[in-house]
């Protein structure tokens, strides 16, 4: 999610705003806007596109239309409303006295919006945060908390769900800044007779270094005389300061050396949020998807088409797919797709997974299915890119912006979204039941959990690609889910370190790779559960101990407590014990690790490798 500046102190609000937003551009975003409070009134603009288009706006309105103290900008990575100025922050209530922005997704929000139209509310946009200026608007107009700004911001967080940063201005409080968070980061900077609120200290660190960590549920007041913390039920509540000791660079990457490292750290949020608001009532929820259950019902074969990373998220869900639809699902290249002249009708469910959404190969693929009467739902990460626009349907995934070339948190909430789809069809066509569906949506609602767990042992992992930084190849092998893992590490250590690496499915390694095998080659074996479906782990066992005996140096990621496997394992990466479909999302970890280790102790750019781009927008 992108990118909140609030301030409020002696400089030109404006100035300090868009200065914040500049440092917060790496983040990815596609519109912009600032409001700042002018003696009596709210100066408001915002833009869609790049921030330069705001300040270009900004240049014709006149910016001393905006002299003032007080104020707060965003840039907006777009989850409901498409990137248009519309749909851009700050925005307001109807009397244009009331200001938001907001970073993350307000889950309740159809319900907040329906409220609000019954009250004879016109929405000015199509996004989820509107709903929150109305609401505050009426909170502070009217009712128990009419005239209290902070209490009438208090009275709406509480009544919202889902992630978000809410940063509010409000004309009839012109010394005041209220922020709240939940889900959604939020610091504040505290300078000399000045405060920030910002998503992350980038924006404020070069006015000073002294800052202060919201907590979940807390909200923060800022006046001229300082900052106030509480929590939601309006009690006072510690937050921890501390000195910011990371320059700008390090800090626009979260003090890591590369985005992609601060990605692979975001991935427990970036499952969470992607998973959130799709299950209630007992029922998967893909609001945005825009299929009917009979249109589910319709289908009786399923492509899943991407490139890269996407396609292994595709391969991943395969397996699942098929197993709780009863449906063949197909998982193709997008380049390779359309050129094969594919069977397909209207009963087919293409299903294009990409990132970007701007990735030429796809998009093509896309209008070859279309064309083919096919119906196509686009899993994405960036709303209102072209494939999902040229899509009958779309569910967007909620890694927030992807800035490294390799992916990290967009692939694991490409599994996860694919998962959605393969659970929602089980749902529609009843091959599961409600209560396994159920049982299902929670167990990966638990993943965020174990993808920290890993995240929280990963040191070794570190250690051994120092060690593996001058191999001349590495091997991948799998089985099962545990396959397209094996692709992803090869395709990661590839594409960062310009190392010779390739996945193999372990059972074809005697069908032509083991003549690979040679003194001290590295071999990573992504391992399945000992427990379940055994023969799969009694399998690979075997092929360890043949490479083993062909002088293979065994890299083995195994399940904590697999004792089986340790004899075999020159080294040994435990993860936890997790649902043998949903292993992919931590024994991944690993490999991204790994791959990023073996680039930086070669000396390689992790986030910008050679030859690559974030988005191939050509064929
Ligand atoms: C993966 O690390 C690469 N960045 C690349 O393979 C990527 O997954 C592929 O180009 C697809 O991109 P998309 O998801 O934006 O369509
Ligand atoms: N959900 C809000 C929107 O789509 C905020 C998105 C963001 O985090 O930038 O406008």
């Amino acid at each position: 999610m992108c990118g909140i500046v609030g301030y409020v102190g002696h400089q030109s609000a404006l100035d300090v705003v868009l200065d914040g937003l500049r440092r917060l551009e790496y983040r990815g975003y596609d519109s912009a806007g600032v409001a700042v409070v002018t003696g009596e009134d709210l100066a408001v603009e915002r833009k869609a596109g790049r921030l330069q288009n705001l300040e270009t706006l900004l240049d014709e309105v006149g910016r001393d239309n905006f002299a003032g103290t007080v104020g707060m900008g965003h840039t907006r990575w777009a989850t409901h409303g498409a990137p248009i100025d519309r749909n851009s922050h700050p925005h307001r209530d109807t009397t244009n006295r009331v200001a938001v922005v907001h970073n993350g997704i307000i889950e309740n929000f159809l319900a907040l919006r329906s409220e609000l139209e019954g009250l004879g509310v016109e929405m000015a946009s199509d996004t989820d945060t509107e709903t929150v200026a109305h609401l505050v608007s009426f909170a502070y107009n009217e009712g128990d908390t009419k005239g209290d700004f902070v209490a009438s911001v208090r009275k709406v967080v509480n009544r919202l769900e889902g992630a978000f940063t809410l940063v509010f201005t409000n004309a009839d409080e012109p010394d005041t800044v209220v922020a709240a968070r939940r889900n959604s980061p939020l610091v504040v900077g505290v300078g000399e007779d000045e405060y920030f609120v910002a998503s992350d200290v980038a924006a404020f660190i070069a006015h000073t270094k002294q800052a202060v960590e919201l907590g979940q549920d807390q909200m923060v007041v800022l006046t001229r005389s300082g900052y106030q913390v509480t929590d939601f039920a309006g009690e006072p509540a510690e937050a921890k300061p501390f000195t910011v000791n990371w320059d700008l660079s390090a800090a626009e990457k979260g003090g890591h050396e590369y985005f992609m490292l601060k990605e692979i750290e975001e991935q427990p949020e970036a499952l969470a949020n992607t998973l959130r608001g799709h299950f209630a009532n007992g029922r998967i929820v893909l609001d945005e998807q825009r299929l009917s259950d009979q249109d589910l019902r319709d289908v009786d074969k399923v492509f899943v088409i991407a490139c890269g990373s996407a396609y292994h998220s595709g391969l991943v869900a395969k397996y699942a797919i098929e197993h709780w639809t009863r449906l063949p699902v197909e998982v193709e290249l997008a380049s390779e797709f359309r050129y094969r002249d594919p069977v397909l009708d209207r009963d087919t469910l293409v299903v294009a997974v990409s990132q970007s959404g701007e990735t030429a190969d796809t998009l093509e693929a896309v209008r070859h299915a279309r064309a083919q009467k096919a119906r196509v739902l686009a899993v994405c990460n960036t709303n209102g890119a072209q494939i999902p626009r040229e899509s009958d349907a779309v569910l967007y995934t909620h890694a927030g912006p992807e800035i490294g070339v390799a992916s990290t948190k967009a692939f694991l909430a490409q599994i996860a979204a694919n998962y959605l789809v393969g659970l929602a069809l089980a749902q529609a066509r009843g091959t599961k039941y409600p209560d396994e569906v159920a049982r299902e949506f929670h167990e990966l609602e638990a993943m965020p959990e174990a993808v920290q767990r890993v995240l929280g042992t990963i040191d070794q992992v570190k250690a051994l690609g120092r060690e593996l930084a001058d191999s001349k190849a590495v091997l991948f092998l799998g089985r099962h889910v545990g396959y397209p893992v094996a692709l992803e590490g090869a395709l990661k250590l590839k594409e960062l370190a310009y190392m010779h690496a390739e996945g193999f499915a372990a059972g074809e390694l005697k069908h032509g790779p083991i003549a690979l095998i040679e003194e001290n080659l590295p071999v990573v074996v992504v391992m399945p559960s000992p427990k379940g479906r055994a023969v799969l782990h009694s399998k690979l066992v075997s092929n360890i101990s043949e490479i083993q005996a062909r002088g293979a140096r065994t890299i083995v990621i195994a399940e904590e407590g697999d004792e089986t496997v340790r004899p075999f394992a020159d080294h040994l990466i435990e993860i936890p014990a997790v649902p043998t479909l949903l292993q992919p999302l931590i024994s991944t970890i690993p490999l991204q690790v790994l791959a990023a280790e073996i680039a930086t102790a070669r000396g390689y750019d992790v986030d910008k490798p050679r030859n690559l781009a974030k988005s191939v927008t050509v064929e």
